[in-house]
């Protein structure tokens, strides 16, 4: 991108202050931006002072063979003696890990003591079964408690392992087994969602057809359903597991000891296997969980509403809140069932105090309208996160508004599988917020926008996100190849972190995400992010979800297309609208940002991340047959896009 960004045509000017109550008590302060720039490795070092380790470091930092990174050198941990029994250890067992809510409605109590005397169970399992330190070990498994335990028993063992989303093919799966050659899978027989069960052992015995060294599967039984079983292979976690010893010592293992790798999507290339490693990463997210989200472990009910195949639930869902000793919800299932307000009725249930989820589900609560977190006590609640994509400025409002009560800041917090942890979000106590913006890089973490050349943009400019500095949960590797991991993040600019997303800086210095580089529209020789003009329509009161896309135009180069949900169910739209919704992105934006069509439509095509699959709506657009969808939440939706095409509206 270029100065020619539409950066300030996109008035954004409400702002909102941190609640005073919150500042006075906030974990960290304004302080800690000066501190980590006085002195960003002594920073960083007391952040890892806050674990426990076996064997102090010697260096904080080995940077001297980069993009390699080694934190914390010589130093010694293990990561589920952190997370778990130092707690007991301090005399907190009895203080709940997770409050672990099923889709159906059963619900179980997860004390640190309980966690413990578990871990240490699967621990002991695993190493019968012949798993040792180094191994890799798949994981496939709906959000139930078994996975946390599975998680933290690899750990423990120091096996790193591979979470692949139990919503994924059984072609994703062996895929990312063979890649890392995983020999140990644990899954079970199935989930509930939607209100039924749903299998994951079938997936698991098709996927592993195609890999012949996989020698156990461990499968826990959550559903009942029926279930194919092959002899020698696989095994019930209940038969290996539930009869072990509660005692298991635990070895520590070095700071660079590989802790997981977990596979991003890549929409059309082969996907990456990030790796993150043992006492950077364990240092990044609990420090970032205390300072972001302001934990207060002795009181606060902790809700990150992702699921733990995702970065998201290693990071805030496991890693982050247990080693602060925190308290946990983890739920299931989806948020419709068995109706619209279950989340709410979650929240007021446990009281849940801090709120973390993603855009693309707080503009589903807006497009369901108010009234129904309206019916449940929210009051509870007192700080909000978002995380995944942009957050539009009206969807940010709305969270804050209709969730929040008006009383709960919103930190919108930027970063990616790769970085392990937040890197850019407002502190909480201390930054006053402004809706879209994700505002500045954490204290200790250097963020830059730089131009195609790699050159700082002044204040009020646009380019690409780059980090500037290493940071202790940095990716270290793709798994099995360096030079993949070189070319990707570290040679667009010489000695930058290249993110891969575009971004803006404000005139205040604030740091604007606008999507995936890759997103980018060029109209008529501007530089326009699909992201600002989403967020123009998402403004207009009309508009629940937005998808702008650009599409071959033969006098413009691009031209815009948006595809656009309406609020409220079985809203429809009409030429009216259409041209009001033009009309009031050019208002928003300038003219040269006016969609040259605004289809309405039913529904968008998301990744089952919940990214919005871009690239098959520019099929869309461009009039070809579509590209792969198998990567596809609901793949009849582009069925309901096409049937709707008819209606759009190209005329000026
Ligand atoms: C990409 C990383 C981070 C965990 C979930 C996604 C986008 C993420 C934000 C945000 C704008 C965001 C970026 C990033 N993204 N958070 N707050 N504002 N964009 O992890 O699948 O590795 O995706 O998600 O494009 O590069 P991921």
């Amino acid at each position: 991108m270029t100065k020619e960004t539409l950066s300030n045509l996109l008035k954004e000017n409400r702002r909102f202050d941190p609640p005073p109550e919150l500042a006075a008590h906030a974990n960290v302060t304004a302080d800690a931006y000066a501190e980590a720039s006085a002195d960003r490795l002594a920073f960083w070092e007391r952040a890892a002072e806050r674990l426990q380790w076996d064997e102090p470091w010697t260096q904080v930092l080995d940077w001297s063979n980069p993009p390699f990174a080694k934190w914390f050198v010589g130093g010694k941990l293990n990561v589920a003696v952190n997370c778990v029994d130092r707690h007991v250890e301090a005399g907190r067992g009895d203080k709940v890990a997770f409050h672990w809510e099923g889709e159906p409605g059963d619900q179980r109590t997860i004390t640190y003591a309980d966690l413990k005397d578990e871990v240490c169970r699967a621990a002991n399992a695993l190493t019968e079964l012949g798993v040792n330190k180094g191994d890799r070990v798949a994981i496939y498994m709906p959000m139930i408690p078994e996975t946390v335990v599975a998680m933290l028993a690899c750990a423990r063992l120091g096996a790193p392992h591979m979470v692949v989303f139990g919503g994924f093919s059984s072609d994703a799966l062996s895929t990312r087994i063979q890649d890392c050659d995983a020999h140990f899978v644990i899954t079970s027989d199935g989930g509930y969602r939607r209100g039924n069960a749903s299998a994951l052992k079938p997936a698991v015995d098709e996927a592993l057809k195609s890999c012949p060294d996989v020698r156990n599967v461990l499968v826990v039984r959550r559903t009942g359903q029926d279930v194919d079983w092959t002899e020698g292979r696989d095994v019930w976690w209940h038969d290996v597991v539930d009869q072990q010893s509660a005692e298991h010592t635990a070895e520590a293992h070095d700071a660079e000891h590989p802790l997981y790798v977990m596979y991003t999507s890549g929409t059309t290339a082969k996907p990456k296997g990030i790796l993150h490693t043992t006492g950077g990463y364990l240092t990044g997210v609990s420090w970032t969980h205390y300072e972001v989200f302001d934990i207060k472990p002795e009181t606060d009910i902790f809700w990150t509403a992702a699921d733990i195949g995702w970065v998201t639930g290693h990071s805030y869902i496991v890693y982050g809140p247990l080693a602060n000793g925190a308290t946990s919800v983890m739920y299931e299932g989806t948020p419709d069932t068995p109706d619209r307000g279950r989340w709410w009725e979650i929240v007021n249930k446990y009281k849940v105090t801090i709120l973390y989820c993603a855009p693309t589900v707080i503009r589903m609560f807006m497009k369901w309208g108010e009234d129904i977190p309206a019916k449940y006590d929210l009051s509870s609640l007192r700080l909000l996160g978002s995380v995944g994509e942009p957050i539009n400025p009206e969807a940010y409002v709305w969270y804050r508004e209709f969730i929040g009560g008006g009383r709960c800041p919103v930190v919108d917090t930027w970063w990616q599988t790769e970085t392990g942890s937040i890197m850019i979000s407002p502190l909480p106590g201390v930054t006053a917020g402004k809706p879209g913006a994700a505002m500045k890089a954490l204290p200790g973490v250097v963020a830059d926008v730089v131009d195609d050349q790699g050159q700082s943009v002044p204040d009020g400019g646009g380019g690409f996100l780059v980090l500037r500095e290493p940071w202790p949960s940095m990716l270290r590797t793709i798994w099995g190849d360096d030079e993949r991991y070189i070319k990707t993040y570290w040679s667009k600019f010489d000695g930058l972190y290249f993110a891969g997303d575009g971004a803006k800086k404000d005139s205040d210095g604030d740091l604007w995400l606008l999507g995936r580089v890759d997103d980018v529209m060029l109209v008529s020789g501007h530089n326009i992010s699909t992201t600002e003009v989403e967020s123009a329509l998402v403004s207009n009161p009309k508009v629940a979800e937005a998808a702008v896309v650009g599409a071959s135009d033969p006098t413009t180069g691009q031209a815009i297309v948006a595809f656009v949900i309406l609020r409220g169910d079985g809203a429809e739209g009409g030429d009216e609208l259409v041209s009001e919704l033009r009309q009031h992105v050019a208002k928003a934006l300038g003219p040269i940002a006016r969609p040259r069509q605004v289809m309405v439509v039913p529904e968008l095509p998301k990744t089952r991340s919940g990214k919005i699959m871009r690239r098959l709506l520019q099929d869309v657009a461009e009039h070809r047959s579509l590209g792969d969808v198998t990567t596809l939440t609901d793949s009849t939706v582009m069925d309901l896009i096409s049937e709707k095409l008819p209606t759009a509206k190209s005329e000026d």
